[in-house]
C-alpha cells in the first residue's frame, strides 16, 4: 500500500477561495474584515509564519494590520496596544504569535484579547467553548487538520484517534475537537509509557510534537490516516530542510493517506486563520456565519 497524500497546498486555496467570496458578500453590506498581527522579537520562523498571515489575509481582501515589537517591550506595552485593538473598529480578529518572550506572561496576554476577537481560540473563554462542544473558535491548526481529515470522510464517528503532544496550540484542542466528532480520544506525550503501541492501535494519528521524524513505521497500523503538524528544520547537507513527526518515507508506505511537511498542515493554518476572521466578523454585525465556510468542516 501507498498512502494517497492529503494535498494541503491545494486544499488551502479551496478554503482561501471560499473565505474571498465570503469577504465579497461582507463588502456588498459595506464591511471589510480586519485582522491585526502582533509579533514580539525577531525569530526568524515566526517572522516569516506572521507575514505569510498578513500577506494571505489581503490577498483573500482582508486588511491587514501588522505590529512589529522588540523583544525588549514589556507586558504593560503589550497590554496597551491588546487594548487599542480590542476597541478598534477596523479590527475584528486579533492574534498573538507565540511564543513570547520571558518577561511576558502569555496567558495574562491571550486573556486580554476580548473572546469576540480571538482568532486562534487560544483565549480562556473560547478555549471552554471547545471543551463544552459550544459554538465559538476553533484554534486554527486543529480546524485545519478537521478539513484535511473531512476531505477524505465525511465521519469520524468511532474512530481510534491518537494525537502526539499536549501542547494549548494543537494537542489539546485537537484532542477535544475530535472527541466532539464521536471519535475515541488519546493523547500522549512525553511522559506516557508505552507509545509506539498506543499510537500502533490508531486509525487516526494526529503527530504534533515537534520532534523531526519521530513516528516510524513499526508505530503505524497499516491503512492509518496521518496527519503530520511537525515543522521542523533539519541541517541537511549543508542546508537547511522542513521535516514533519513522521518519518514520511517509511510511514507512506504503510498509510492510507498522509500530509506531507511542507505542503500540509501549514497551508491549512494560515487558511483557517482568515476562516475565523470572517467569523468574528459576521459574529460582530450579527450576521449567520457564511454557508459556504461552514460547509467545509
Ligand atoms: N505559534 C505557533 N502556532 C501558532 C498559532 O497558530 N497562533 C499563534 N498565535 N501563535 C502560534
Amino acid at each position: 500500500m501507498t498512502a494517497k497524500i492529503i494535498d494541503g497546498k491545494a486544499l488551502a486555496t479551496k478554503v482561501r477561495n471560499e473565505v474571498s467570496k465570503a469577504v465579497l458578500e461582507l463588502n456588498k453590506k459595506g464591511i471589510t474584515p480586519g485582522l491585526a498581527t502582533v509579533i514580539v522579537g525577531n525569530d526568524a520562523a515566526s517572522s516569516i509564519y506572521v507575514t505569510n498571515k498578513g500577506k494571505s489575509a489581503k490577498e483573500v481582501g482582508i486588511k491587514s494590520l501588522q505590529y512589529s515589537l522588540a523583544e525588549s517591550v514589556s507586558e504593560n506595552e503589550l497590554l496597551k496596544l491588546i487594548n487599542e485593538l480590542n476597541l478598534n473598529k477596523d479590527v475584528d480578529g486579533i492574534l498573538v504569535q507565540l511564543p513570547l518572550p520571558k518577561q511576558i506572561n502569555s496567558e495574562v496576554i491571550l486573556d486580554s484579547i476580548k473572546p469576540s476577537k480571538d482568532v486562534d481560540g487560544f483565549n480562556i473563554f473560547n478555549a471552554g467553548n471547545i471543551y463544552l462542544n459550544r459554538e465559538g473558535v476553533i484554534p486554527c491548526t486543529p480546524l485545519g487538520c478537521l478539513i484535511m481529515l473531512r476531505s477524505i470522510q465525511k465521519s469520524l464517528k468511532g474512530m481510534n484517534a491518537v494525537i502526539i503532544g499536549r501542547s494549548n496550540i494543537v494537542g489539546k484542542p485537537m484532542a477535544q475537537l475530535l472527541l466532539n466528532e464521536d471519535c475515541t480520544v488519546t493523547t500522549v506525550h512525553s511522559k506516557s509509557n508505552n507509545i509506539q503501541r498506543i499510537v500502533k492501535e490508531a486509525d487516526i494519528i494526529i503527530a504534533a510534537v515537534g520532534i523531526p521524524n519521530l513516528v516510524k513505521a513499526s508505530w503505524v497500523k497499516k491503512g492509518a490516516i496521518v496527519i503530520d503538524v511537525g515543522i521542523n528544520r533539519i541541517n541537511y547537507k549543508d542546508k537547511t530542510k522542513l521535516v514533519g513527526d513522521v518519518d514520511f518515507k517509511e510511514v507512506q508506505a504503510l498509510a492510507s493517506y498522509i500530509t506531507p511537511v511542507p505542503g500540509g498542515v501549514g497551508p491549512m493554518t494560515i487558511a483557517c486563520l482568515l476562516m475565523n476572521t470572517v467569523f468574528q466578523c459576521s459574529r460582530k454585525n450579527n450576521l449567520s456565519l457564511p454557508e459556504n465556510l461552514k460547509n467545509l468542516y
